[in-house]
């Protein structure tokens, strides 16, 4: 049983984890357990900040079997009354038989009931020093860490690639990571496309997760960034083996487009329409979402004659905020919320696999233009 510690947007981090694991369940706002017959790795979940394993031990005895030497451990409580000193508490109850018997220990020392990401990566405790670990307590059960989401790592692909447009918007690298989950497990080496590729933010993340990818656009100068930043991406070697033939990039409108096949899975950020920093008025509202409208239709259309059955398409589409603090979509989507349904989607030909009524709406707070997360499959 693994426990993940949920990122900002947690209804979204949960969405990609069912997309990938089994039994998933919310038992908080920011955590959720789940089953993995295989090690899950945080460096490919986009939404998740923590990802622990539960002990099958009592956590005395996990740390008095860890190999010999110094060990450095903190204690994060995450039960629902747990404190600061509920954490500490039972981090020096540990450390003080641990001392008695004879191991050399440092614990880390709480500020909160729970250790930061940053505290914890800062102290070394992600799961990769076997002597040094992040415990977690949850009521009566207790949990190892075994991943911490690397910020750093994020900052850096995403601000050290080489071609940046900031008209385009900056797609954050941990959403793209979202959008390729969110199709599902796909096969090592499936090819991922992005028909709306821009700067390539998404096709970068999908070569690190080990996916080959393909990029089209309608504008030719993005496919030029996004072919720069990936060649800047598989020069930074971060990428394991050789991916010739894995990055495949060209001019198209996704419209009308005949892209080349195979396609394993399509992972997007749809044309946003202009950027807004103010509410747009009525009138502007109309206009953005007819445009956004006829190009994401026009996709789906001209896409669904060339997959296969079953093939996971997964777009960040537009949805703009109102006076009244809520968000509203484009038609062809506020459609897939209502209670009495209207098939425009699967007369499109595609399954729809969004679970929660409310949608999948990434934003941050008072953002104008937020992303509106649409998981279909091709009938
Ligand atoms: C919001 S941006 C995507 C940004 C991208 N996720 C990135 O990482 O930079 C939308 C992109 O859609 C492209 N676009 C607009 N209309 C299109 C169409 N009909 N066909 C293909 N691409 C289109 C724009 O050129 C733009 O690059």
């Amino acid at each position: 049983m693994y426990l993940a510690v949920l990122g900002r947007q947690g209804e979204i981090s949960v969405a990609e984890l069912r997309a990938l694991f089994s039994d998933v369940k919310k038992i908080q706002s920011h955590l959720a357990v789940f089953n993995s017959d295989e090690q899950p790795d945080i460096n490919k979940l986009g939404g998740s900040l923590k990802l622990a394993q539960k002990l099958n031990t009592k956590p005395l005895d996990f740390l008095a079997d860890l190999p010999d030497g110094k060990i450095t451990f903190g204690v994060s409580d995450y039960s629902v009354r747990a404190s600061r000193k509920s954490a500490s508490v039972e981090a020096l109850k540990l450390k003080k038989i641990l001392v008695r018997h004879g191991r050399s220990v440092r614990v880390v020392e709480n500020r909160d009931a729970t250790l930061s990401t940053a505290t914890s990566l800062h102290n070394g405790l992600s799961g990769k020093n076997e002597r040094k670990v992040e415990l977690i307590k949850l009521d009566d059960e207790w949990y190892r860490v075994i991943g911490i989401q690397d910020i750093d790592a994020y900052a850096k692909r995403d601000q050290a690639r080489p071609a940046r447009d900031a008209k385009v918007g900056m797609l954050p690298p941990k959403l793209a990571q979202i959008l390729i989950n969110l199709c599902g497990s796909l096969a090592a080496g499936a090819r991922v496309l992005d028909p709306f590729c821009g700067t390539g933010v998404v096709l970068q993340e999908a070569l690190l997760m080990g996916y080959r990818v393909y990029g089209t656009d309608v504008d030719s100068r993005m496919v030029n960034y996004s072919e720069r930043n990936i060649k800047w991406l598989l020069g930074q070697k971060l990428l394991e083996g050789e991916k010739d033939g894995w990055v495949l990039c060209s001019q198209g409108d996704a419209t009308n487009f005949q892209w080349q096949v195979p396609i394993d899975g399509v992972a997007c950020e749809g044309y946003l329409g202009k950027p807004f920093s103010e509410i747009p008025s009525e009138m502007e509202l109309k206009v953005q979402k007819q445009e956004c409208q006829a190009i994401i239709v026009g996709f789906l259309k001209n896409l669904s004659k060339q997959i296969k059955s079953g093939t996971p398409v997964v777009i960040a589409a537009p949805a703009w905020l109102r006076g009244s603090g809520t968000y509203e979509r484009l038609g062809i989507f506020e459609q897939l919320f209502l209670k009495e349904k209207v098939d425009e989607i699967g007369k499109l030909g595609y399954n729809v696999g969004n679970e929660s009524r409310e949608g999948l709406l990434y934003h941050r707070e008072n953002q104008v233009v937020a992303r509106d997360i649409i998981i279909l499959r091709k009938k």
